[in-house]
């Protein structure tokens, strides 16, 4: 199972539309899955019928949609993965899905496990920009969701088989590098031969504007080096440096924590040649209007003009991101740019995006490039999420507070009985992070969304804790029959499809988890993740279901029966399970 039942059955429908309507125009098929409610109609829907008879209507051939959908079903090639089609209403079509391919499907998920079709995405590069914090400036929670939605969005193309390359685009330039270069140079005059120990960025920052405000020697100094720095003079170079790395070394903590890998920094300053480039090659191309001291650049469609070149020579957020752009579809040579950052961003990239491809720095047509915004992060009390004094939540601080929290939760369930102190560690550390990550990763990133240790940690809830307690009962399955049958045994059972799916909590249950490709499918279409979390809390309820009532051992006429399709299907489930955590950076374990 490397595609999904639903792109099959696209294909299978288009081949069928443009065999009963070879006049109509090429068009894809129209299927989804039905809902729950109306599984009984069937497994999945096509709906096309409607629309072909629209365009023949227009043409002047007058059919009821009800006898195209008759034909489309006439003309369904032959396949393995259909068991009837059945016409409805006024001409839906509904598609059961034979046991026998799902029994095989299920089977090959045993025996291979989670396969991906790499066949679109060979030789494809996906550049992904996120987390993107600002140097000398605290990580917030709009960092922590970036970093949380960007990886996943990262690795979910990574195993479709895309060459990804994750972008850190820290803000590392701009004029308050001179303001922090002057205090640097005051506290810690030996910053060039020891990293200088900074231990509250936050609050080295607030002093350097103080004095930048009070102060008129500082600011003059603080500009000089502004200067100096442009020009790379190599002293005012290193403090620049030093300022760089202890940031860096705060940013890493963070990661490590949240095993963030393969994140390569590429900050603004790379781009401060490349940006010289840009501004000449759009003043050639007579794109820049002067307006009050300042070049402008107007993006089609858009009310607000990009400012490119600052009064005074300076250039901005919109200039840095032109020329990375330009540098990422060039140089980077990527097939797909993704920019994850706060909706507040939103205007800013439409306009980026849309003055590139006026410059023609990419072809629309050839480069997918997004801009994957979401929504701010509120407290409790549905206010912006801030401590109680009212300063920026510090990322570390918050993620001491959900080890503490998860760690508690393990002790109220008395795990330290089976789990030694390594264990219990790991697990806590597991939890936590898991839960931060699937909180944020399971609602929409587009809306706002509340920050609630409460309800993140909450294993009766559709929490990361919750689902990964139930991944070790799927996994525990097996020990039922330890013994009793050998890993062998399953295999050949799984390879030869000798189970069946009658028991409809076993059919709904292989459904669910077939549907995985389908799923992920759509969350690189939309970039959106949250629906793989929605399916993955459907898959367990369709576990919960179908363990209740199908029991793995069978008494009959006093004799214990195996029921190996219920192990395999037990296996199956965990296997997409596990995939979907590894796609949403969330860390299993075998002991929780
Ligand atoms: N540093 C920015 C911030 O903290 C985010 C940068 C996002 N990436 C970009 N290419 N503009 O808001």
């Amino acid at each position: 199972m490397s595609s999904s039942i639903l792109d099959t059955l696209v294909s299978i429908f288009t081949v069928a539309i443009a065999g009963a309507f070879p006049n109509v125009p090429f068009m894809k098929a129209a299927v989804n899955p039905t809902s729950p409610k109306q599984e009984k109609f069937g497994d999945y829907q096509c709906n096309s019928s409607m629309q072909i008879a629209g365009i023949l209507k227009d043409a002047g051939e007058k059919i009821a949609p009800r006898d195209v959908a008759k034909k489309i079903v006439d003309n369904i090639p032959s396949n393995d993965l259909i068991k009837e089609s059945t016409i409805a209403g006024p001409g839906f079509i509904n598609v059961f899905i034979c046991q026998k391919y799902m029994v095989n499907r299920i089977g090959e998920l045993n025996n291979v496990g989670v396969q991906y079709d790499k066949s679109k995405s060979q030789g494809r590069k996906v550049v992904v920009d996120y987390s993107s914090p600002n140097i000398a400036k605290e990580m917030h929670v709009g960092h922590l969701r970036s970093t949380i939605i960007g990886d996943s969005i990262a690795n979910l193309f990574e195993a479709y088989g895309y060459n990804v390359e994750r972008i850190n685009h820290v803000g590392d330039w701009g004029t308050q590098f001179g303001m922090l270069i002057a205090h640097l140079i005051d506290l810690f005059p030996d910053y060039d031969k020891n990293v200088p120990r900074i231990s509250d960025l936050q609050k080295f920052y607030k002093e350097s504007k103080k004095r930048f405000d009070d102060d008129e020697e500082f600011k003059k100094r603080a500009y000089e080096n502004v200067v100096k720095l442009q020009s790379h003079e190599p002293a005012i170079h290193k403090a620049w440096q030093a300022i760089c790395e202890v940031s860096r070394i705060e940013f890493q903590k963070v990661y490590d924590r949240l095993q963030i890998k393969g994140l390569k920094e590429v900050g603004e300053s790379f781009y401060q040649d490349k940006m010289n480039a840009v501004v000449d090659q759009l003043k050639k191309r007579n794109l820049l209007e002067f307006d009050d001291g300042r070049y402008i650049m107007w993006a089609p469609g858009i009310e607000i003009p990009l400012t490119v070149v600052k009064t005074g020579g300076g250039y901005t957020y919109d200039t840095s991101d032109l020329a990375a752009l330009n540098y990422r579809v060039h140089d980077v040579k990527g097939d797909i740019l993704i920019y994850v950052t706060d909706m507040g961003q939103e205007l800013h990239f439409r306009q980026v995006f849309a003055a590139a491809s006026k410059a023609g720095f990419y072809d629309a047509a050839k480069t997918r490039i997004e801009h994957a915004g979401f929504g701010v992060v509120l407290g409790e009390d549905k206010k912006k999420f801030k401590t109680r004094s009212g300063e920026t939540v510090r990322l570390v601080d918050l993620l001491d507070e959900g080890v503490k929290r998860a760690n508690e939760q393990l002790l109220e369930r008395g795990r330290q009985e089976e789990l030694n102190e390594q264990e219990m560690k790991d697990a806590a550390d597991a939890v936590a992070y898991g839960c931060i990550k699937y909180a944020d990763l399971k609602s929409n990133r587009k809306n706002d969304y509340v920050f609630s240790f409460d309800q993140m940690l909450d294993i009766r809830g559709n929490t990361a804790a919750y689902l990964l307690y139930q991944l070790t009962r799927i996994r525990s399955v097996n020990r039922k029959v330890e013994g009793k049958i050998t890993e062998e045994e399953i295999k050949k059972v799984a390879a030869s499809g000798a189970f069946d799916l009658a028991d409809p909590r076993e059919f709904k249950l292989a459904k669910t988890i077939l549907r995985f490709h389908e799923i992920l499918t759509q969350a690189q279409r939309d970039l959106l993740i949250h629906p793989i979390c929605e399916w993955m809390y459907e898959l367990s309820n369709a576990f919960s279901q179908f363990y209740d009532k199908c029991y793995i051992i069978e008494k009959k006429d006093g004799k214990e029966e195996i029921k190996v399709g219920r192990l395999i299907l037990a296996s199956a489930t965990a296997s997409v399970m596990e995939a979907a955590f590894k796609i949403l950076g969330i860390k299993t374990l075998h002991k929780i």
